[in-house]
């Protein structure tokens, strides 16, 4: 193997224990924003520590990891369809090398379909893939994707995709985890990564981690079982413990709940705030035209000074009880040309004296 290629796989499967812990960040390429990943910088800042290696998109790369820090990166190449289109297997490469060498990718991911209406679309398009990567020592991971039917698929269908995997010269094959998951591993002739799937208990991720390290895999590329926890850091600290320290799943639980009480609050990554969230229905408040703003219980939202939002007794408007709205005295409500403000029938809105409102000219 050239040394270019064999020290990028280095990058990713460490040499010392022959394991990789990878952490997977690339679900918004056909899901959009994931919960918990929907602003990816937080996401993934805290736990770029804990990881060997990030997999990603080059667009949340650049715009959400800290090109000075490190971490050997698996761009994702693939893509095409989303989580609403007709069919999640129409996926092609969307990356040229030139821009994969750009961002120094240790490695580039693809998914292949097999046994899809796609999957000789997929599966030649990794033979393409890897005789282009090859040329710069850089190695392919390819990921037997199943698309809607996650939690599916058996034995003998995943021996099948990985060895397709491993025949079109992926040098890495990332895989679900499954019953008999021994025959997956011992008829792919390259290492095995698993992915974590969709969020489940803490205990039952450290027992899929440690039952597929067992079952011969060199390590987990895992997402949502990290960062959609309560506690990623302390998750993936425990994850880490049974892919680099040899833990059990005891020993791995334990630690995870020691973590979880050492520091509560660092490891929370709190719920990400989105922006054009639905007003809920019934609620009669009327944000601007394209703002969507809905403050939940609890939120204490607080507008800020100079905002000029001044919500009239009588409006209609009704934060949910615990929300402490309140503007503030002398802010001047002005809709702006164009906003089309009405005041509901019934609403009598009327802005107090002094209070400066002045829709503008044009204003219906
Ligand atoms: C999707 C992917 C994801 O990276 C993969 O599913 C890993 O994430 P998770 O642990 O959340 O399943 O490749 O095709």
């Amino acid at each position: 193997m050239d040394w270019g290629l064999q020290n990028r796989i280095s990058r990713i499967i460490k040499p010392t224990d022959n394991r990789a812990l990878m952490l997977a960040v690339d679900h918004g390429y056909f899901l959009g924003p994931t919960e918990k990943l929907e602003v990816p910088r937080k996401t993934i800042s805290p736990l770029l520590t804990h990881c060997d290696s990030l997999m990603l998109t080059r667009g949340v790369q650049r715009t959400s990891v800290n090109p000075k820090f490190p971490i050997p990166i698996v761009l994702r190449v693939s893509g095409g369809s989303s989580i609403i289109g007709t069919d999640l297997s129409n996926e092609e490469i969307t990356v040229s090398i030139k821009d994969a060498i750009r961002l120094n990718a240790s490695a580039l991911a693809m998914s292949i379909f097999v046994g899809s209406k796609y999957e000789k679309q997929t599966i030649v398009n990794l033979g393409k893939l890897v005789s282009e990567a090859e040329e710069f020592g850089i190695p392919v991971l390819a990921v037997t994707a199943v698309g809607k039917e996650i939690g599916q698929k058996d034995a003998r269908y995943l021996s099948l995709a990985c060895r397709i995997a491993a025949e079109q010269g992926a040098h890495i094959v990332k895989t679900y985890y499954c019953d008999n998951f021994e025959k997956v591993v011992d008829s792919c002739p390259v290492p095995i990564i698993v992915a974590g799937g969709k969020k489940i208990p803490e205990r039952n991720a450290l027992e899929l981690t440690y039952n597929s390290i067992k079952g011969g895999a060199v390590g987990v590329d895992m997402g949502r079982n990290i960062w959609q926890s309560d506690n990623p850091i302390s998750m993936i600290r425990a994850v880490r413990s049974i892919v680099h320290g040899n833990s059990n799943v005891n020993d791995a639980f334990t630690l995870y709940q020691k973590l979880c009480k050492e520091n509560p609050v660092k490891n929370s990554l709190k719920k990400q705030k989105i922006k054009n969230i639905q007003p809920k229905k019934g609620n009669n408040f009327q944000p601007k035209k394209g703002n969507n703003f809905q403050p939940k219980k609890g939120n204490n939202f607080q507008p800020k000074k100079g905002n000029n939002f001044q919500p009239k007794k009588g409006n209609n408007f009704q934060p949910k009880k615990g929300n402490n709205i309140q503007p503030k005295k002398g802010n001047n409500f002005q809709p702006k040309k164009g906003n089309n403000f009405q005041p509901k029938k019934g609403n009598n809105f009327q802005p107090k004296k002094g209070n400066n409102f002045q829709p503008k000219k044009g204003n219906i």
